[in-house]
């Protein structure tokens, strides 16, 4: 895909153009009594929920309001996942079904961004598929939106960007916050590691580090305004600062952060295990700020597979890190991501992943069926392996994952813990749901001002998924 004509703005322009369509959407509704609304839908990890947030941030900062009904909405944004195909096929389904809103709604603006769109075979399909979509955009010029949108506004025909090269990490720009109490923050952008199946490293490039002065200078904005909790983000945190000219990596990072005032939790995601170092364990380990809780994807058990995943560790080296984080952070969850038949993913394979997913004792596990990526090197594989025999895997591993969930979750039984209040339960409003430091879910009886606060909770009843408590 070639780079496209627009070129990297400056923060005074972005700026500028924000200002003008905050103007315009002012007067939109000195004339009609209305103003315009927005509605965002997102699809897959943090990064895309964290991308969204900035969408808002420049929405919010132009006037828009956020609606939650696609009727009245004036602005329709879906960012895109494209780590596996059930995400895209909903996304194909939800973009047919606006074709009738838009013949109501002429003015209705449709756009498309995110990982989906840095494929090129995905943007020609939708402009054929889909032409009621007005705007589609990647994921390395985000912070061209405003300009992006301006254009659209103005013109009659589909606009799209698309770059295939990462920009410059532009500082500064708005992002409205989902969560007031917890709140994400990238520390870095794309990724190196070409794991054979996968197709980020190609929709979100190379891997580039933020400044440390950068990042502290947000995650200080943010607890200011009332923050307690930071999830640092990158797509292998562990390699954070490779880019950088100062040398610094990611422990030296962690413990600037831990010096920050008024920082109660910081957490971070995703760790490669390849690079996890000692040094990081013994960071965790020194600060009780940091969350005693790991994200550390497995992928698989077998050595072969991980081989052909092109994961670079074993399911030794897997194991030794297992036993050495939990000697040194007693009591840590440890969580993971296992893909259930990678192409050739022979019997006795799987039955390595439910030996290695026994021994670690996961917490709790994103399960995944493989999904054939277009244009990654395990996507020609000769031997798929057939869905029905996925599915079986599946069932099979969630049964094992579910019952060291259980088991571990057992130790929490009349145990007091310290969990952040999150809000309130979604069935029953007098019920209160947080976190604790090793990112379990519990529910108690208690009152909406408690929302923000860290309580002491003891547990009543422990469960796979969750935790029933009482405040003490
Ligand atoms: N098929 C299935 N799962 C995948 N993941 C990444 N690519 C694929 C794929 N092609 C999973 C990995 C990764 C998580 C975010 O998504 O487990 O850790
Ligand atoms: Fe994908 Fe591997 Fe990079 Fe994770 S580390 S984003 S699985 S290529």
């Amino acid at each position: 895909m070639k780079r496209n004509t627009t070129k990297e703005p400056s923060i005074s322009n972005i700026n500028e153009i924000i200002n003008s369509l905050k103007e315009n959407n002012r007067f939109h509704e000195i004339e009609t009594g209305e103003e315009r609304n927005y509605l965002i839908e997102t699809y897959g990890c943090q990064m895309n929920e964290h991308d969204s947030e900035k969408l808002e941030g420049f929405l919010t900062q132009m006037g828009y309001e956020k609606t939650n009904s696609r009727e009245s909405a004036d602005l329709i944004i879906f960012n895109t996942c494209c780590v596996r195909e059930n995400a895209e096929l909903k996304v194909y389904g939800k973009l047919g079904a606006l074709k009738h809103l838009k013949k109501r709604h002429k003015d209705l603006i449709i756009a498309v961004c995110g990982c989906m769109m840095q494929q090129e075979h995905v943007v020609k399909y939708i402009q054929k598929t889909y032409p009621h979509v007005d705007l589609i955009f990647g994921t390395h010029n985000l912070h061209n939106f405003p300009s992006l949108l301006e254009k659209t506004l103005n013109n009659k025909e589909a606009i799209v960007d698309v770059w295939d090269q990462e920009g410059e990490v532009i500082e500064g720009l708005p992002v409205n916050r989902r969560y007031g109490i917890k709140s994400y923050v990238n520390i870095m952008y794309g990724c190196n590691n070409f794991c054979s199946y996968c197709i980020v490293p190609y929709t979100r490039g190379r891997e580039r580090s933020r400044k440390v002065s950068d990042i502290l200078v947000e995650i200080k904005d943010l607890i200011s305004k009332g923050s307690k909790e930071v999830m640092l983000l990158g797509q292998n945190v562990n390699s954070y600062g490779k880019t950088l000219e100062r040398e610094v990596d990611f422990s030296d990072l962690l413990e600037e952060v831990v010096k920050i005032q008024g920082i109660e939790r910081i957490r971070f995601m995703t760790s490669h295990p390849k690079d996890l170092s000692d040094k990081l364990i013994d960071t965790m380990a020194k600060h009780s700020k940091i969350c005693n809780h790991i994200h550390l994807p497995l992928q698989a058990g077998s050595n072969k597979v991980l081989k052909e995943m092109n994961r670079k560790y074993t399911q030794e080296d897997y194991l030794t890190i297992v036993q050495k984080v939990r000697k040194k952070i007693p009591g840590i969850a440890i969580t993971t991501d296992i893909i259930i038949g990678f192409p050739n993913e022979s019997p006795e394979d799987f039955q390595e992943t439910l030996k290695v997913a026994k021994f670690a004792e996961f917490d709790s596990a994103f399960t995944f069926l493989y999904s054939i990526r277009e244009g990654t090197p395990a996507a020609s594989k000769e031997w798929q392996v057939p869905e029905e025999i996925k599915k079986e895997r599946f069932q099979a591993l969630k049964n094992l994952i579910d019952s060291t969930a259980y088991q571990n979750n057992q130790r929490y039984l009349n145990r007091k813990v310290s969990v952040l209040v999150e809000g309130t339960s979604k069935k029953n409003d007098k019920v209160l749901t947080g976190r604790t430091e090793t990112s379990k879910t519990v529910n108690f009886p208690g009152d909406q001002t408690l929302i923000g606060e860290i309580l002491t909770v003891k547990i009543t009843a422990a469960k796979t998924y969750s935790f029933d408590g009482v405040i003490i």
